[in-house]
């Protein structure tokens, strides 16, 4: 009787530790799952380093199995190290943890508990585009689980896509109640940035959704009908190019000779052809109006009488000479 009062009276002085066992116990001994794996983890116990770990977990219908047995480091991932059979993603599961060193063990640390569907988190979907014209196809990966898949657990898993002009972040639109993984996005401004990004929502009343994803952008381009509109621009304008180059290559001494003329003017000519003179008087006569020239019209008369007197004098004749 006094033997049991002092075993409480020291348990009260001096913790758990001594009633637990011979070593200190592991502490913040947590339980948690991120896409449907089960990791057990715990802070190091007061005592020094050196220690080793050896966990075990149960289900609500099975017993405790084994985990990891003698681990140096402080967590247990119960779906990469035990059977992998004995986790079941609809399963909820509890695990406790003991430090040991030598022959001297601590007292187990029973863990929280976790209902693995209903309370692993899920991290994000991957998404990747393609940009087709003006619109723009999202294309979503799930997460990988460890135990399961996405589909396989929440079979109503739906996606919220979530996408945005990159210059108008604040203006978004979302579709919801996706279950395609790949969908075309196609209210879109041609040669425009869009950013999109996803969330997968389980469908399940509890942390019913997962992470979302990173923004990821793409631009449009022009809409669909155009690459063959500009397919046949393109032809018409290599068919121009094509028939330029034949008449060049079938005219081209004429085209050779009207470019460059063989004969030049000597170079001084040029020079002199090229300056303007800037004498006044040639300014005064690009600037004035050819003048009027005033004339009459003068009539010429041949006179006899200087005819005659051009005459040799010998043959002069009898009669008068008129003035
Ligand atoms: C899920 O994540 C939250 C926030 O990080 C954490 O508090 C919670 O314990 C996690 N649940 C499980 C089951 O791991
Ligand atoms: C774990 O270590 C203890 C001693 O600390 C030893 O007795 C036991 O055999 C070891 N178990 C395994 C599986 O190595
Ligand atoms: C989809 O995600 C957006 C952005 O996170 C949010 O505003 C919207 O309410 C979500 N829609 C649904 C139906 O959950
Ligand atoms: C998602 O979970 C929250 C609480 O985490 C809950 O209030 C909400 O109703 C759930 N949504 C659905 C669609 O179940």
């Amino acid at each position: 009787m006094s033997a049991a009062v002092c075993v409480l009276i020291l348990s009260a002085l001096w913790g758990h530790t001594v009633v637990s066992g011979d070593l200190s116990r592991p502490t913040k001994v947590r339980l948690t799952s991120h896409d449907m794996n089960l990791v057990l983890s715990w802070d190091l116990p007061a005592e020094p380093a050196g220690l080793l770990y050896t966990t075990e977990y149960r289900s609500s219908v099975i017993n405790y199995r084994a985990g990891c047995v003698n681990i140096s480091t402080l967590e247990c991932d119960f779906t990469r190290h035990s059977i992998p059979q004995t986790i079941y993603q609809f399963g909820k599961y509890t695990a406790r943890v003991r430090a040991h060193s030598g022959t001297e063990t601590s007292a187990w640390v029973e863990s929280n508990n976790v209902a693995m569907d209903k309370e692993t988190n899920i991290s994000s979907p991957i998404i990747s585009l393609l940009s087709n014209g003006a619109a723009i196809e999202v294309i979503i990966q799930d997460p990988v689980f460890r135990i399961s898949s996405l589909r396989q657990v929440y079979s109503s898993a739906t996606y919220n896509i979530t996408y945005w002009q990159d210059s108008q972040k604040q203006k978004t639109r979302s579709i919801s109640n996706i279950q395609q993984s790949r969908v075309v996005l196609s209210d879109l401004e041609p040669w425009t940035k869009y950013c999109v990004k996803v969330q997968i929502s389980t469908g399940r009343i509890s942390n019913n959704l997962s992470q979302p994803s990173a923004d990821v952008c793409e631009s449009t381009t022009i809409d669909k009908e155009v690459p063959w509109v500009a397919a046949v621009v393109t032809f018409i304008t290599m068919a121009i190019a094509v028939a330029l180059v034949v008449v060049a290559v079938v005219y081209r001494k004429r085209i050779s000779h009207l470019l460059c003329p063989k004969d030049s003017l000597p170079q001084h000519f040029k020079e002199d052809l090229m300056v303007r003179p800037n004498s006044s008087m040639y300014i005064a006569m690009c600037n004035s109006h050819p003048s009027e020239e005033i004339f009459h019209q003068v009539s010429i008369i041949p006179d006899s009488s200087i005819i005659e007197a051009e005459r040799p004098l010998e043959a002069e004749p009898p009669h008068t000479t008129q003035t």
